[in-house]
């Protein structure tokens, strides 16, 4: 028997049988930057913003550009041409890195960026990555790392494990950072309902911090502010359709869990990260100037009304626009 965190874990990231591993682009959901390219264009002047602001503070130091989570490299490509378009010096100025851990996806993202004329450094995790001052920033995925799963049983609080027939049964908290949530949620969750725990999205973000020494950490990502005691049920995708059953078919489907910003937010701060902003990805994206490329996209043909759609989609209440939110941090010495 092993925890859902382990159950998880296999079945995104089985280097045979993993979703990641074999994931088919755009099959089952797609990400804004797979949507389209104007989302890695208005995210990179915001990057270009904070790298100017992180030069003002290191203005000896060569600054760095950092994607986690850069999957086949879509919207790093996406950057780096914004940036060497509307920001030709700073691009001059910054060294990428990208960090992927599927070693597939790293190999093309980097030979994606290296055709472009972008020398890349490339790590499988963040802890290889030597402390810089820069930027980090990541799309879609702290939503992708493994929950733990909590679930109300008679009153109490248990956690969910996954037997050898991949049925879900409870049993005692299989670590004890686990007490603290299970007491939060103890009384708020019914019978049955289960409540997703991101550890290691907070591990992670603590990592994160560890590695810039002066500089921004911008995590964009579905999730909200969960107010206490509010529940967090994991989903599951197949074929951009939400699956009740989480242990149908493992490496067949997308597993994933709503990011918890209050809980980043605070262990953020805990970790030297002072919040900059928090914001949904419509209003980024409008403040970014988004609306303009709408209005470029003008037209009557079928293709033109298909490009306003997909960049509708991306700010629309219904779309990706408020459940998307973008998380600025802020590192100083
Ligand atoms: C949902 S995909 C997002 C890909 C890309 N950022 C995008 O927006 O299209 C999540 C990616 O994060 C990667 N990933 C998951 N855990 C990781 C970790 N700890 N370090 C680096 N990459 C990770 C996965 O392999 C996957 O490629």
């Amino acid at each position: 028997m092993r925890s859902f965190r382990d159950f998880m874990e296999s079945a995104l990231y089985d280097p045979e049988r993993g979703y990641y591993s074999i994931r088919e682009k755009a099959a089952d959901f797609y990400t804004a930057p797979e949507l389209h390219a104007a989302f890695g264009a208005v995210l990179a002047d915001r990057l270009a913003l904070l790298l100017e602001r992180t030069a003002k503070t290191e203005p000896e130091r060569r600054l760095h550009l950092v994607e986690a989570g850069c999957g086949d490299g879509t919207l790093a490509c996406q950057v780096a041409r914004r940036l060497r378009e509307k920001h030709p010096g700073l691009a001059a100025r910054v060294s990428f890195i990208l960090i992927e851990r599927g070693r597939k996806d790293l190999t093309t993202a980097v030979r994606r960026l290296n055709a472009f004329g972008v020398n890349v450094t490339a790590y499988t995790e963040i802890a290889k990555v030597a402390p810089f001052s820069g930027v980090l920033y990541s799309n879609e995925l702290l939503d992708a790392l493994p929950v733990h799963l909590l679930e109300g049983r008679e009153g109490k609080v248990l956690e969910v494990f996954i037997d050898g027939a991949d049925r879900a049964v409870c049993g005692p908290l299989s670590r004890p950072e686990l007490a603290a949530h299970a007491a939060a949620m103890t009384g708020s969750l019914q019978e049955g309902e289960r409540h997703a725990v991101g550890l290691e999205a907070k591990a992670w973000l603590k990592d994160a911090s560890s590695r810039v020494e002066e500089g921004f950490i911008v995590s964009i990502d579905y999730g909200k502010r969960f107010a206490p005691g509010t529940a967090n049920p994991p989903r599951a995708f197949h074929r951009h359709a939400v699956e009740t059953e989480l242990t149908r078919e493992p490496g067949a489907q997308d597993l994933t869990a709503s990011v918890d910003f209050e809980a980043l937010i605070g262990s953020g701060e805990a970790a030297g990260l002072s919040l900059e902003s928090y914001e949904s990805q419509s209003k980024f994206l409008i403040e970014g100037g988004l609306l303009s490329w709408i209005e470029a996209a003008a037209g009557d043909d079928s293709a033109s009304y298909r490009e306003r759609a997909k960049l509708k989609t991306l700010i629309h209440p219904e779309g990706m626009g408020e459940v998307f939110k973008v998380l600025i941090q802020r590192k100083a010495k």
